[in-house]
């Protein structure tokens, strides 16, 4: 691997180093990736915000149908980030990315509708980890080789297999985001030597809020409602990261 440039904070511009890569296409591809994080996120939360409605076992329709849940999502995106979801300057690139990663979005929420309006049953496993796993898979589908989304998380507490670290994750968060002095929430991004020629790849840092102590907090081994043993979790606990990769 390669190491082209370095920067830990996305607003921190980046050193140059001669790599032919110019500082505005690294703005760019910074602020591509977190757009995608952004709009993963703001989908994770919708999921999130109507799991009691999802997990309901009195109702049948719960009426979360695709443009329900993207009107939903782009309030949320819109709210958070101050921004609006596709802004009119987006380049061509950043908008195929954005709108590819909509309809994944409506196609998983599509495909669930069965599950989410199955009537008497409770908990059905239709949380936002999942959601988000399988539409960044979809996302990886329709967008081919340009680029990827995957939430992994430190090689200890994974759950799903298929959310393992690679070399480059695992070395990011062992060596940056669980380093003392890390500066919390900070990404990490940099162009590396990839099979398919120079790739940027960024990796955003995600803590354990109360919320998430259900599933991952303690005491650790006890199961979960998923079914998973607990990691032991506290507030504030590195939980996972965001992982990004642009290849053009
Ligand atoms: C209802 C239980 C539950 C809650 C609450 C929950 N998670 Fe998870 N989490 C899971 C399950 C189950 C998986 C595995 C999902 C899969 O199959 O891909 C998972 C996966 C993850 C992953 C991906 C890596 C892996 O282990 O597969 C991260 C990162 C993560 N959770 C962080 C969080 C954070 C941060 C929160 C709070 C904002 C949270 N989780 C809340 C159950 C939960």
């Amino acid at each position: 691997m390669r190491r082209i440039f370095l920067a830990s904070l996305a607003t921190a511009l980046i050193v140059a180093s001669g790599s032919g890569v110019a500082v505005a296409d690294t703005a760019e591809r910074v602020a591509d990736g977190h757009h995608l994080a952004a709009v993963l996120r703001a989908a994770r939360s919708v999921v999130s915000n109507n799991q009691p409605l999802i997990n309901d076992p009195s109702k049948g329709d719960k009426g979360l149908t695709p443009e329900v849940f993207l009107d939903q999502l782009e309030a949320t995106y819109t709210e958070t980030n101050n921004q609006p979801l596709l802004p009119d300057d987006l380049s061509d690139l950043q908008r195929r990315l954005i709108t590819t990663q909509l309809e994944a979005v409506s196609e998983v929420v599509a495909e669930h509708q069965g599950l989410i309006n199955t009537p008497d049953m409770g908990f059905k496993g239709f949380i936002p980890a999942v959601f988000a796993r399988l539409v960044n898979e979809r996302f990886g589908e329709k967008i081919g080789g340009i680029a990827s989304v995957k939430v992994t998380a430190p090689p200890d507490l994974v759950r799903n297999r298929k959310a393992r670290p690679d070399g480059w994750e695992t070395a990011v968060i062992e060596d940056k985001f669980l380093a003392p002095g890390w500066d919390k929430g900070a990404a990490w991004y940099e162009m590396v030597e990839g099979e398919q020629g120079p790739a940027f790849r960024m990796l955003i840092p995600e803590y354990y809020s109360a919320s998430c102590l259900s599933c991952h907090g303690e005491p650790a081994g006890e199961v979960d409602v998923t079914g998973f043993p607990k990691e032991g979790g506290q507030v504030g606990d590195l939980g996972g990261a965001i992982s990004i990769t642009l290849n053009e």
